[in-house]
């Protein structure tokens, strides 16, 4: 059996109830054990609302005076962890202003004219995804930064360049380096343009209409630091497509760390021996004493599974929902603060993991040596002697089967050898069927020779402040 509370009158909503709420039912709908966490907007939004109302006749000074400091005062308790939540009382935000109204009287029962729940909480998320938006774009600054230190320390140092995870072309360590400082850079751009996208302020539109109460919108924005107020009421009170968005670019960034992961993982195996992670970033195995684990880029891979999750959850929450307001919106911030949780920890621990990251080189180095990876630059010499590319292509691939059978490299043939391929082949061909001759041939804008790579490490350091 339910059992029911006497009357409604102890909830702020409840004058036109004769039944108490079923304690099921509070307990079903209730939100503050997660949306405590914006606690801190909710009181900045609240005290740029109370200011507002005081401007334009709604408050007095004194009454202001009070909702301000009592405000205050509740925000130290929470942050203190003295103030005690009451799950009845739903969410932040009516634990708040439930508490202020039992603490400094009618004052405080005057503090939600002229909003609604519906505008207060976008306000209150769009506060703190801001904030996010802004912590996560420094944790990919610091990321961004790892790997131009380490295209610095390797430059000059060579590694196979992989497709289809078969050697392909000889590259620098340091391209590849800054192939990750591309990506995350595109993600820092879209957290940029996202906060644009967020900062907008909907207060004030109310339930859904916008208010009867001459209030004045423009100015609690300002206070707020937004660029301006939302133009339609009715979009406000149902808009989640910023937090849509905002762990759309989440799930990018996960998304990066996790193909950066596999890299690790399968660079710190034996069987590749390419990195070594410090022991501060690895762990042991209970049985195998010899076990040396990456769990750290393995975790950061399979957390990505939480951020694609909470993505989900968001779209197919906001589907099919009817404008303006609706109470499934409340389901929208657990995956957010998810998402926002295991990718600024993501990013962190990775950053970290990174700056004790050593290359073996030497194995690297051996692994250019092998698997004709400059076939390429032959078929690219035919060119440059007049060969059309289709049939350069053919005649290098008669050549890598010649050498496939003889277990040697494409260096390793005689000049004899490689002009029974095509006639046009003379000694200087060796220039570039070395490793070297082959990285720094490719000049191309974005390309991996030294002086490309070293350009874009120098514009790197630049963009980053690094000198
Ligand atoms: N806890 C609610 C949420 O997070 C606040 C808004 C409630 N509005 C309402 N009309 N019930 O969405």
């Amino acid at each position: 059996m339910t059992d029911m509370k006497k009357s409604g009158s102890e909830k702020l909503w409840g004058g036109r109830f004769t039944e108490g709420t079923a304690s099921s039912v509070e307990a079903f709908t209730a939100s503050i054990h997660y949306d405590s966490r914006l606690y801190s907007y909710d009181i900045a939004g609240s005290k740029a609302h109370a200011a507002m109302l005081a401007d334009n006749g709604m408050l007095t000074r004194k009454e202001l005076t009070l909702i301000v400091d009592g405000l205050s005062q509740i925000e130290q308790e929470i942050a203190r962890g003295t103030f005690v939540f009451r799950p009845e009382l739903e969410d932040i935000h009516m634990n708040i202003e439930k508490t202020l109204i039992e603490r400094i009287g009618p004052a405080g029962a005057r503090l939600h004219s002229g909003r609604s729940r519906n505008d207060q909480v976008a306000l209150d998320f769009k506060l703190y995804l801001r904030d996010q938006c802004d912590q996560i774009i420094d944790l990919l600054d610091g990321i961004r930064r790892a790997f131009v230190e380490l295209g610095r320390k390797y430059l000059g140092n060579l590694m196979p360049g992989y497709t289809h995870m078969q050697r392909a072309q000889p590259v620098q360590i340091a391209h590849h380096m800054l192939a990750y400082y591309e990506m995350f850079g595109r993600d820092c751009e879209r957290m940029i343009d996202c906060r644009k996208r967020i900062n907008y302020s909907p207060l004030g539109s109310a339930a859904l209409a916008g208010s009867g109460l001459p209030i004045d919108r423009e100015q609690v924005a300002q206070a707020l630091d937004f660029d301006g107020v939302t133009a339609n009421s009715m979009d406000s009170a149902g808009d989640r497509d910023f937090a849509i968005e905002f762990t759309s670019n989440c799930t990018m960034i996960q998304l990066h760390l996790s193909r950066l992961s596999e890299e690790l993982v399968y660079w710190s195996s034996q069987e590749f021996d390419f990195v070594t992670l410090s022991d501060k970033f690895c762990t042991g195995s209970s049985i195998m004493p010899q076990k040396k684990n990456p769990d750290i880029p393995e975790l950061i891979r399979g957390k990505s599974g939480r951020v694609v999750g909470s993505l989900m959850t968001l779209i197919t929450l906001v589907k099919g929902l009817p404008l303006t307001y609706n109470r499934d919106l409340q389901e929208d911030k657990e995956p957010v603060f998810d998402a926002v949780d295991t990718v600024s920890a993501s990013l962190t621990i990775m950053t970290e993991l990174l700056a004790d990251l050593s290359f073996n080189t030497k194995r690297m180095d051996e692994a250019t040596q092998t698997g004709c990876i400059t076939a390429t630059d032959l078929a690219d010499y035919l060119v440059l002697q007049n060969v059309p590319f289709r049939d350069a292509h053919g005649i290098v691939g008669r050549a890598v089967a010649y050498c496939l059978n003889k277990q040697c490299e494409l260096g390793d043939l005689s000049v004899q050898e490689l002009a029974q391929f095509s006639p046009v082949i003379t000694k200087d061909v060796f220039e570039v069927l070395s490793v070297e001759g082959s990285v720094n041939s490719r000049i191309s804008t974005g390309g991996t020779a030294i002086q490309r790579v070293e350009e874009a490490l120098l514009s790197a350091e630049k963009q980053l402040g690094m000198r």
